[in-house]
């Protein structure tokens, strides 16, 4: 694959356009990240110049949703890093328990497994009947997908094996029916969902949170943007609170770092200081 189809000034172009027109800023978005998702999808929808690929964007309302679908990265898994929910289990749960109701965030959930990873968890310490959990993602398509519930079957193996890991002692089948080649979650996790789209770089703090999920995301950020973001994400924590980065990611060089007490380095578990 040439990794140069698409050039610097013509990214520019297609970044201010996607702004200008509808709003989406990709503009801190990590470039090298960035540059290489274009040309794939340049690529795969064979789309021969630059041009062919902004007038697209520009006149098709479903081709621009496909565009942002496969610009932004959106593999997840279900108990992904196990031992961040092991750890979740041992040490943050015995404290949310003390709280008369839970208010989680997840934030870029891409289809959700996280959330419902995180939702069998409560179920299993008898806390998800005083539970919420919010799960936004800036796709549209995804946010459809999280209320839905339903999951491809052959996925069902390895998360089952990561809920072992994760210090799962159920029956994992115990919280989905399958159909054909679709797990579908059970109504008691779903019905604690509050799912919306939710844009973390151009939308401001909706709520106050216990604890707050963003994995995986920051990554895909350039520092201005990353900070920016955990901004919003520490105006979003109440004192107390937990905060979970995937596992690259840090809030180390952050201006809210001092804020901060690490509550498991290795899982990148922090909790907000008083
Ligand atoms: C790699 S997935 C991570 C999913 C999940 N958090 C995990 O760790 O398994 C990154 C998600 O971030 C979302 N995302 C990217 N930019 C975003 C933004 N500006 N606001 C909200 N979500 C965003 C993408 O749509 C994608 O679903």
């Amino acid at each position: 694959m040439d990794p140069n189809i698409i050039r610097e000034e013509e990214i520019e172009q297609l970044l201010a356009g996607l702004l200008d027109l509808y709003g989406y800023d990709f503009t801190n978005y990590a470039r090298a990240s960035l540059r290489r998702r274009i040309n794939r999808i340049m690529i795969v929808d064979k789309l021969p110049s630059f041009a062919e690929l902004f007038y697209k964007i520009k006149s098709d309302p479903a081709y621009l949703k496909h565009f942002v679908a496969e610009v932004t990265v959106n593999v997840t898994e279900m108990f992904r890093d196990p031992q961040v929910y092991a750890t979740i289990r041992r040490e943050v749960l015995p404290v949310l328990a003390t709280y008369p109701f839970i208010r989680i965030w997840h934030a870029g959930c891409a289809t959700g497994e996280e959330v419902y990873s995180m939702a069998i968890l409560l179920e299993e310490s008898g806390l998800l009947h005083k539970s919420l959990l919010y799960a936004t993602d800036l796709n549209h398509n995804m946010v459809e997908q999280v209320r839905s519930g339903i999951f491809p079957m052959r996925h069902m193996k390895q998360y089952s094996e990561n809920y072992i890991a994760a210090g799962g002692k159920q029956d994992f089948s115990q919280y989905y029916t399958a159909k054909y080649d679709r797990a579908v979650f059970s109504s008691t996790l779903r019905k604690k969902l509050i799912v919306a789209t939710h844009n973390l770089v151009s939308d401001s703090s909706f709520n106050e949170f216990q604890m707050i999920f963003c994995r995986n995301v920051l990554i895909y950020f350039d520092k201005t943007l990353q900070e920016k973001v955990l901004q919003l994400l520490d105006n979003s924590l109440e004192q107390r609170g937990f905060l979970v980065l995937g596992t690259k990611e840090n809030l180390r060089f952050s201006a809210i770092a001092p804020g901060y007490l690490p509550l498991a380095p290795k899982d990148k578990i922090w909790r907000k200081r008083q």
